[in-house]
């Protein structure tokens, strides 16, 4: 499903898109079926929170599960990431962020070419992030937040935070988030399981504490062209994949017919 010259346009001017009823209950299902299973493994993919045991994030789960494997690849997720960069892309990276009910905790402030520059040395701020949400996300169970426009100044100062939450995480200081805020706003991401969003590097966002009864589980695939690749490799291959394989759509049932074929490949 290929995107609007408008939906083209407001990506350039919010920097995020929100696109609604992109993925059917039926395909979150198949996602959400992997994740007590996935959730449950002690390996270091999966990072739990400073205060309990529970998931933060698992990364690294189109290694760890055919279902993620083939979620990385319909063309409703693929197509609009090429159709805005225009050239081959990679898979970065492929995670769930959960924000457990009472006790998912914030993520900072940030954009994430901070980290990607800052720890991978990604030379240009070009990779996509692409979620589709596997829960109802309101305004009490941590929304991620877009600051509308921030993109546009370009990669604010960042510093690397590794005390506030259990993830290391490079932050925007509050003095250049509230000019953010004062020029272009909020924007909280919600909606019904299903929605697709998609955020550009330099977009600044965060998301606050989960204080509600309901978990938020958000899946998440970064892709980032194969000529701007990672120049580094401090962080292990979960947190950003060395296999630079141009990523190539599958056909459009993918998630629910396991055995489905690459897209275009005959009948
Ligand atoms: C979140 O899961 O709330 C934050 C995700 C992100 O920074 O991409
Ligand atoms: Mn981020």
């Amino acid at each position: 499903m290929k995107l609007s010259d408008s939906q083209i346009e407001r990506f350039r001017e919010d920097g995020f898109l929100i696109l609604p009823a992109r993925f059917s209950a039926a395909e979150v299902e198949v996602l959400r079926a992997e994740l007590p299973r996935l959730f449950a493994e002690r390996r270091p993919e999966n990072f739990r929170e400073k205060e309990s045991d529970a998931v933060r994030t698992a990364m690294g789960l189109h290694l760890r599960s055919e279902a993620y494997a083939r979620a990385t690849r319909p063309p409703r997720l693929v197509e609009p990431a090429r159709q805005l960069l225009g050239e081959a892309l990679y898979i970065q990276q492929v995670k769930v962020n959960a924000k457990a009910a009472f006790s998912g905790d914030v993520w900072q402030w940030h954009y994430d070419f901070a980290t990607h520059h800052g720890e991978d040395g990604v030379p240009e701020p070009l990779a996509l992030n692409l979620h589709i949400l596997l829960d109802e996300v309101n305004e009490f169970n941590g929304p991620l937040v877009f600051i509308r426009g921030s993109h546009r100044r370009g990669p604010a100062p960042a510093t690397l935070d590794t005390e506030t939450t259990s993830y290391p995480l490079w932050v925007v200081d509050d003095a250049t988030v509230a000019e953010l805020i004062a020029e272009g706003g909020l924007v909280s991401a919600k909606g019904p399981p299903g929605t697709m969003l998609i955020f550009g590097d330099t977009l600044v966002h965060g998301s606050s504490l989960n204080m509600s009864p309901w978990p938020r589980t958000i899946f998440s695939v970064i892709l980032n062209p194969v000529s701007n690749a990672l120049t580094r490799d401090r962080r292990p291959d979960h947190q950003h994949h060395r296999d630079l394989t141009p990523v190539a759509p599958l056909a459009d049932d993918c998630l629910l017919a396991p055995d489905a074929v690459p897209a275009g490949a005959g009948s």
